[in-house]
C-alpha cells in the first residue's frame, strides 16, 4: 500500500490507517505485533489520541518505540488533544470538558511527543469542537509547535463545515482533515456537506469507526452475494464503499486483532462497480435514491 497525501502540502499516510483507541487491554507483545503486522501490511500511519484508554495507549505504544527505535521511521504518528475528563491520572478535572487553550494544546503535544517515545507528531487533531474555542489561541499554539519541528501538519475532529471554516481562516497553513464518524451505518456526511468541504479544501477526511464499531447490521443474504461477487469478506467491502468515495476517504480501523489488520489492508484492491455501491447504500437507507 503506497502512501498518499491527505493534503497537498501533507502528510502523506497510508490509505488505510491503524487506531489505537481500543488497545488499552493489551499486553505489550500484542500491542508490538499489532504494530508490526500493520506496518507489514503497508498500513504505517496510526491514530490516537492523549486521552485514548484513559490517557494509557499512547504510553503502552510509544513502550514499544523506546525498545525499537527504527520503528518511528516507519510510520506516521496522529494524536489528538483538547478533551479532558475526570481520571486519577487527572485529578484536578473534575467535570468532563474541553479545553483548547493555547497552554493546554501546547502541553498536550507535548505530553503526547513524551508518551510516543517521539520528536515528533506527524500529524495534531483538534478532537472536539470546543464552544469556548478561541482560533488566536489555537493558531499561536499550531504555529509555535510546527515552528518548533514538534508537530508536522494540523487537522480537526468533528468539526462542522462553519467551525472547520473559521478556524481555517486563522491559521496560516491548512488544516489538512476533519477526522469523523463515517460508515455505511453513518452516512449523514455524504450529504449534509462534511465531505464536500473536504474536496473544496483539498483535504482528504479520515472516517472513524469505518466498520460501524463491529456492528454493521445488514440482511446476511445481500452481504453474501455481494461478497462472493467481489471474493471478498463483509468488511473489506464496507471499507472499499468508502475508498470509492472521491473525497479520497482515510479509514482508521480500530481492530484489536492482527488477523484483521492483513484482511483490511487487501480492502484497497477492491474497486466496487456504482450499482453496487449505490446498492450498498441502499442497504443503509433502505430506499432508492430519488
Ligand atoms: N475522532 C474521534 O472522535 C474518534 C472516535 C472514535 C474512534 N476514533 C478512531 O477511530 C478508530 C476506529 O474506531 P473503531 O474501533 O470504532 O472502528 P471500527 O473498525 O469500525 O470497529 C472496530 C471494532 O469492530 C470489531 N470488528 C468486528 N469485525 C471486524 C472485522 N472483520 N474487522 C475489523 N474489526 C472488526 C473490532 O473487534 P476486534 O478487536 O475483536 O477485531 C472492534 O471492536 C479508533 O481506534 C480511533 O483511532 C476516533
Amino acid at each position: 500500500m503506497n502512501l498518499q497525501p491527505l493534503h497537498s502540502q501533507g502528510p502523506s499516510l497510508s490509505r488505510i490507517v491503524t487506531g489505537v483507541w481500543r488497545w488499552q487491554q493489551l499486553s505489550s507483545e500484542s500491542v508490538e505485533r499489532l504494530i508490526k503486522t500493520s506496518i507489514d501490511e503497508g498500513i504505517t500511519s496510526f491514530d490516537h489520541a492523549d486521552i485514548y484508554g484513559d490517557h494509557r495507549c499512547e504510553e503502552l505504544f510509544g513502550a514499544v518505540l523506546k525498545n525499537q527505535s527504527a520503528l518511528r521511521s516507519q510510520m506516521q504518528l496522529i494524536t489528538k488533544c483538547g478533551i479532558k475528563f475526570s481520571s486519577a491520572k487527572r485529578p484536578q478535572t473534575w467535570i468532563k470538558h474541553y479545553d483548547t487553550s493555547e497552554d493546554h494544546i501546547t502541553w498536550s503535544a507535548e505530553n503526547s511527543l513524551k508518551m510516543l517515545a517521539t520528536d515528533h507528531l506527524d500529524l495534531l487533531l483538534i478532537h472536539r469542537p470546543d464552544p469556548l474555542l478561541n482560533p488566536h489561541e489555537v493558531a499561536e499554539a499550531f504555529v509555535k509547535l510546527k515552528a518548533a519541528g514538534k508537530v508536522l501538519h494540523f487537522g480537526v475532529s468533528n468539526f462542522t463545515p462553519s467551525q472547520f471554516e473559521m478556524l481555517q481562516q486563522f491559521l496560516p497553513f491548512p488544516l489538512v482533515t476533519n477526522q469523523i464518524e463515517i460508515s455505511l451505518s453513518r452516512i449523514d456526511s455524504l450529504f449534509n456537506g462534511d465531505l464536500d468541504l473536504m474536496i473544496k479544501h483539498g483535504a482528504s477526511p479520515m472516517a472513524w469507526s469505518p466498520l460501524g464499531g463491529g456492528k454493521l447490521h445488514f440482511e446476511e443474504r445481500d452481504w453474501f452475494a455481494k461478497a462472493t461477487k467481489y471474493n471478498a469478506s463483509y468488511s473489506q467491502l464496507a471499507l472499499a464503499w468508502l475508498l470509492k468515495h472521491p473525497s479520497n476517504i482515510f479509514p482508521i480501523l480500530g481492530t484489536t486483532k492482527p488477523e484483521r489488520i492483513s484482511e483490511a489492508a487487501k480492502s484497497t484492491d477492491i474497486v466496487l462497480d456504482k450499482q453496487d455501491w449505490f446498492e450498498m447504500l441502499k442497504w443503509s437507507t433502505g430506499r432508492d435514491v430519488a
